[in-house]
């Protein structure tokens, strides 16, 4: 009983703390409020889940686009707007190289390494923004999760109890370093937060904002609808320098 009242105490002081280091995003807008497309898009964790997704929709949204991936043959699609470029986002030199001459920065990055203190999204991450900074590509779409910042709590009981303080405590201290860096850019930066993420078809009819997620029960999206919501936000600043969101 005592081991369990200790644990609890953890598992609430680490929301606090992913609450107070997390980007906190305050008032959201709520127009829709377009800007220019970009034709050329550098996505990055191009491989996984969510950034394949990212490929396949921003070839079929009609953007050139450039995977950065470490391992270029587990990508498997082949179209003539894309260009696969092999590469470490912890080395700073092929992520300026794909850097060049895009006009816009996607970013899945995500990695397995959960037991133990890693700093790989958030050092990938500043590469990221120092090379945009050096090639003066103007906006970044990065993908973290609900748990951080405002929206600390919001992944549900499950995730507050359990999930994040046994399995992902590392894990999400590094994304609110990585939130932080971003935050911090000078670049046009939209962070998007998506709740469990499942390998579903593109359902449509999303629920965005700061109010997304809920204290008790975990919600959960598609990868699909993520990336699609993702690449909306490279056309529209409605949620420019904020962190809205995203579920079913
Ligand atoms: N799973 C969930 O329920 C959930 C919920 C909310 C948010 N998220 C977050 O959403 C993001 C995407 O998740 P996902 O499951 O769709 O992605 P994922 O399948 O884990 O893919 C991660 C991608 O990052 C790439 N990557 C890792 N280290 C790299 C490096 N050093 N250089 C270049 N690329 C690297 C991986 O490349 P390789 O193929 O070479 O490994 C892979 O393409 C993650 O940040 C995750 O934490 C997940």
């Amino acid at each position: 009983m005592t081991l369990l009242f200790w644990f609890a105490v953890y598992a609430v002081i680490l929301s606090a703390a992913l609450a107070r280091a997390g980007y906190r995003s305050g008032a959201m807008a709520a127009e829709s409020n377009p800007c220019e497309r970009p034709a050329r898009i550098l996505i990055v964790g191009a491989t996984g889940g969510t950034g394949r997704q990212l490929v396949e929709q921003g070839l079929a949204r009609g953007y050139a686009v450039t995977a950065l991936a470490r391992n270029p043959s587990a990508l498997q699609i082949d179209h003539p707007q894309l260009t696969v470029i092999q590469g470490d986002v912890l080395d700073y030199g092929s992520v300026e190289t794909a850097m060049r001459g895009q006009q816009a920065v996607v970013c899945a990055l995500g990695h397995k390494r959960f037991f133990y203190p890693t700093r790989i999204l958030s050092a990938g991450t500043s590469n990221i923004l120092r090379a945009m900074e050096a090639q003066q590509v103007p906006r970044l779409i990065c993908e973290t999760s609900l748990g951080i910042g405002d929206s600390a709590g919001r992944m549900g009981l499950y995730y507050t109890l359990f999930t994040l303080p046994v399995i992902l405590p590392f894990y999400f201290w590094d994304k609110t370093r990585q939130e932080r860096a971003i935050a911090a850019s000078r670049v046009d930066w939209v962070i998007i937060r998506p709740g469990a993420l499942k390998n579903a078809a593109k359902q449509g009819g999303l629920r965005h904002g700061c109010g997304v997620g809920n204290f008790l029960s975990t919600v959960s999206i598609s990868r699909a609808d993520v990336a699609d919501f993702m690449l909306e936000q490279l056309e529209s600043n409605t949620y420019l320098g904020t962190a809205p969101g995203v579920s079913w």
